[in-house]
This record gives structure tokens, C-alpha cells and sequence, in this order.
């Protein structure tokens, strides 16, 4: 997708005009305002608005074909919903319903008229933002397994607005983050049997070679060598070998300590011998997402050249049943020392996170976040609308929802307190991978994370199990089913402000 921003969208140069219809109340009337510079097609537009023939509600959308002005072939009008209500997800939300029609009528050119739209809301450096973000979100497919793919056209927008430059550099940190987040979503839609670890090793290297961050891959020798017994012992149950990947990008003075990004890279969890039941088994090919959103955010990160210190580390493993797999009671040796009684094989993402924890932990980092499709606990609790985080930091926790609030993700901050610790203390061993007792499954997963984070740092965790895989389309941008890339939005931010 291409996405230039120019000063006035004029007839002659174009094929198709992209206009956006409000509406708001003024004494028990309902007022339409569409926003057009051209008044001739404003005039023909506004009367049907006016006339209340077609819908200004958002997620809706009219189209004039052939309009017969001597001007634009087609006029399509987004709707934005109520004026008091319009933020950028609004315009996100258009954005990627427009990407859809597009496609949908092969429409591969078009220019959007901005020029009014400072009048929504007073933010339009965001609003343009947002707007290319679902778009560019909203062009993603994956149909190169498909005898006959669909073809994909490539979208060639141009944003009308009358101070253009100021919105370039929006625009394009817009296309590389939703770029990086699409990456993102690639890799959770791959099987299985395409994407394990040692081939989402190779295809980070590939994806970083020429770029500023530097990707180092330990193989399973290497992660016996250095003690990582959770994401050893977890991929003994496989024929496909484990891989830790280190991707390091550094975008400041060496003496700046780094953010550790720390994603769980599971290509494919069946359970292990505490197997799953079949029913949706399919869709844990997506237990990487942590993995992968964290490889999206850095890549985003390197491509904005943000002023900072990245480190991105994902442990990843194949979680099967197999004649060596760990077994229910296995004791576990973690790289901090700790020890793990498995008393659930199915709880792995835990184990793995757990030793790149450690790690990170050894390295002086200023923070980490990890990110994880963790429990299933936290599907129940918060479905596929908020990701739950968890942190041992208030001023953290603020400071994430701060990222959260520009970035327009939706998040909830749960409880961890110390009962959730007593809760994973071992009888054989120092900790139990599963909670004691029922209930509170997301807490006791970080409550048994928090084992692994060194003193004094500052840590959060995402639990994205709910939002990193969508059915339904209640996001525009997001596909109807597949892996959503959430939190990648969010962590660029964090970042950006750190
Ligand atoms: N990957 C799953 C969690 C999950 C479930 C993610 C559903 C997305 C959708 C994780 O490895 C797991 O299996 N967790 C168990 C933990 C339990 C055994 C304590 C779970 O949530 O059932
Ligand atoms: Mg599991
Ligand atoms: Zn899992």
C-alpha cells in the first residue's frame, strides 16, 4: 500500500473521492455534515444525507458511481457516526472499512479529502494517523496457500489535507507500524507445519538483515548450555527442536539501559501429554503471538529510528506429546535455579517464559514487559475486547495505559497479590506450574512469572490470549478470523514516551 499526502484533491488528477459523513443534534434534529471541499459535489451529496436516504453511522458507507458532474467518477462517503463521539479509532475504524469496499470493487486508486475533517476533532495529527493505520491494518490477507489466491491489488491513497506536510511523518510511521503489525499477524496465521521454531527463527533473520537490529539464534544445544530447563524440557515432546531468539536494536548510547521485550513463541500447543480436546486444537498455531507481537513492535521500532534500547526475546517451542516429553510431575530446573513440578503439561508457556525472564533479568534492563497467549482463564474473564495486564509497578501500569490510551487499545489492569503466590509453591519442588486452588488462573501464570524477574525491576505482563486472535468482526481493521497483532500498536508507543 502507498499513502501520499498532498494539498488539494482535485478532480482532474483522480478517478475517486473519499468523503466522511457526521451527524450531531441541535434542538431534536439531527444534523449531517458531510466533509468536502468541492461544493458542487457537496451540494448533489448533502441532499441525499439531508433527505436521510443514506447513514452517516459508523461502519457505514455510500457510494455515487458515475456521478455524472463532469468531475470525480465515484464519490464514496464513510461514515463516522455521531460528531461528539468521533476519536481516531473512529477514523481507524473508517479506514479499514474503506480498504474492504475497495478491494471489494477493485478500486485501486483514490484520494480522501481531509481538509474539513480539523473540524472533528481537534487532534488531526492522530486522526490521520489512525485513518492510515486501519487501512493500511485493514490490506492484510494471507491466501498463498489457496490453489487459486484472490489477487491482491495494491491501494495507491493520497490524503487531501491543506497543511500536508505536517502529516507526513504520521503517515508514515502509520504504514511501518501497521506493516510490522500485518508481519505480526502473518506469522500467528501460519500452521504448524509452516511455522516452528527453527522456521520463525530463520525468517527473523532474514526479516532483520539489513536492518539496525542484530538477531542471534540458540539452538537446543545452546539452550541445554545455557540452563534454560523450562524451554528444554518443554520441546523434548517434539521432533521439531527448540530456538531462543534474541533480537537486539540499539537506538541510543550504549550506557542506556534497554526495555526487554519478552514474547512466548509456542508454534503449536497441543497440550503435551495433559493433551488438549480437539475442539478448536487448530487455532493454538496462534500460541506465538507474544512472540510475534513483540517481533512486530521491534521491527516498528527500528524503522521509526526511535532514541532507545530494544531487546526483544522469544523462547520458542513446539508443546506435543511424544515417547521424551516432560510428563505430569517431572521436576523442571529453570535458568534462575528455581525448580518447576509439572503438574500440568499444558501450562508451558510459563515454563518457557520463565528461563527468557531470567535472562533478561541478568542484563540490567530498565524494564520488561512480556506478552503472552497465556491462559485460557483470561479468555473467560476478559474475551477478545481488553488484554489484561499485570505488573509489580504502579507508576509502570500508568505509564502503559498512558501508551494504551494514544494507541487506542483496550486494556485492564488485574489484581497479582501474594495469595497467588502461595499458590504456586511446590511440594516437591519450589514452585507448582499450576495455581492450588481454583479460580484466578491468569494471576497465579503471573504470579509464577514474577518468580523469574530480578529484584527491583520493573515488570508488566500481557496476557493476550483473548485479543491476539479474532472472531467476529467487531474491529473494521481486523480480519474476520485470524491472529489481530495486538499490543504491537501499544508497545511502539510505551516506547516512543520511555
Ligand atoms: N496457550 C494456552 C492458553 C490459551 C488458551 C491461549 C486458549 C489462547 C486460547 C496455554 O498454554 C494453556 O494451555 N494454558 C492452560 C493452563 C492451565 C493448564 C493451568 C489453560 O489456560 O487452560
Ligand atoms: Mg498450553
Ligand atoms: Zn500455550
Amino acid at each position: 500500500m502507498k499513502v501520499s499526502v498532498i494539498k488539494k484533491a482535485e478532480s482532474s488528477k483522480y478517478k475517486n473521492l473519499v468523503l466522511f459523513s457526521t451527524h450531531s443534534e441541535s434542538k431534536g434534529k439531527k444534523i449531517i455534515k458531510i466533509s468536502c471541499d468541492n461544493k458542487e459535489i457537496l451540494k448533489h451529496v448533502d441532499r441525499d444525507f439531508q433527505n436521510k436516504t443514506y447513514s452517516s453511522a459508523i461502519g457505514s458507507h455510500t457510494i455515487y458511481r458515475h456521478l455524472d458532474l463532469g468531475m470525480f467518477e465515484n464519490v464514496l462517503v464513510i461514515g463516522l457516526g455521531e460528531k461528539s463521539n468521533i476519536k481516531p479509532e473512529s477514523f481507524r475504524l473508517a479506514g479499514g472499512h474503506l480498504t474492504k469496499q475497495l478491494e471489494q470493487w477493485k478500486i485501486d486508486q483514490a484520494v480522501v479529502d481531509f481538509s474539513k475533517d480539523t473540524n472533528f476533532v481537534r487532534r488531526p495529527l492522530h486522526i490521520a494517523q489512525a485513518f492510515v493505520e486501519g487501512m493500511a491494518l485493514s490490506h492484510y490477507m494471507i491466501e498463498d496457500h489457496k490453489s487459486q489466491p484472490k489477487p491482491k491489488i495494491v491501494l495507491n491513497i493520497d490524503i487531501a489535507h491543506e497543511k500536508s506536510s505536517i502529516f507526513n511523518k504520521e503517515v508514515s510511521a502509520a504504514l511501518a507500524i501497521a506493516e510490522a503489525t500485518n508481519y505480526a499477524k502473518r506469522l500467528g496465521d501460519l500452521p504448524g507445519n509452516l511455522m516452528n521454531p527453527e522456521i520463525l527463527a530463520k525468517d527473523v533473520q532474514k526479516v532483520t538483515k539489513g536492518t539496525k537490529i542484530k538477531t542471534t539464534v540458540w539452538d537446543k544445544a545452546r539452550i541445554k548450555k545455557e540452563k534454560m530447563g523450562g524451554l528444554y524440557g518443554v520441546s523434548l515432546g517434539s521432533g521439531n527442536d527448540p530456538r531462543f531468539i534474541i533480537m537486539e536494536y540499539k537506538g541510543a548510547a550504549a550506557s542506556k539501559k534497554p526495555i526487554f521485550l519478552v514474547g512466548k513463541g509456542l508454534t503449536f500447543d497441543s497440550g503435551g501429554i495433559s493433551i488438549k480436546p480437539s475442539a478448536s486444537m487448530d487455532e493454538m498455531k496462534y500460541d506465538m503471538c507474544g512472540g510475534a507481537n513483540v517481533i512486530g513492535a521491534i521491527m516498528a521500532i527500528e524503522k521509526l529510528k526511535l532514541k532507545v534500547n530494544v531487546t526483544a526475546l522469544i523462547p520458542s517451542s513446539e508443546n506435543m506429546p511424544g515417547s521424551l516429553a516432560t510428563k505430569p510431575g517431572d521436576i523442571l530446573t529453570q535458568r534462575n535455579g528455581k525448580t518447576v513440578e509439572v503438574l500440568n503439561t499444558d501450562a508451558e508457556g510459563r515454563l518457557i517464559l520463565a528461563d527468557a525472564l531470567s535472562y533478561a533479568s541478568e542484563q540490567q534492563p530498565a524494564v520488561i514487559l512480556d506478552m503472552a497467549t497465556l491462559t485460557g482463564a483470561m479468555v473467560v474473564s476478559l474475551g477478545n475486547i481488553h488484554t489484561g495486564v499485570y505488573s509489580n509497578d504502579e507508576k509502570l501500569v500508568k505509564k502503559i495505559s498512558a501508551a494504551a490510551k494514544i494507541s487506542e487499545e483496550k486494556l485492564w489492569n488485574m489484581p497479582l497479590v501474594e495469595h497467588h503466590t502461595t499458590d504456586i509453591q511446590g511440594v516437591f519442588g519450589d514452585l507448582r506450574n499450576i495455581g492450588a486452588s481454583r479460580g484466578a488462573g491468569s494471576a497465579t501464570a503471573a504470579a509464577f512469572l514474577k518468580e523469574f524477574i530480578g529484584e527491583d525491576i520493573p515488570w508488566a505482563h500481557f496476557d493476550i490470549a483473548g485479543t491476539a486472535w479474532n472472531a467476529g468482526d467487531r474491529l473494521s481493521y481486523n480480519p474476520k478470523k485470524g491472529a489481530t497483532g495486538s499490543m504491537v500498536r501499544t508497545l511502539v508507543e510505551f516506547v516512543k514516551n520511555f
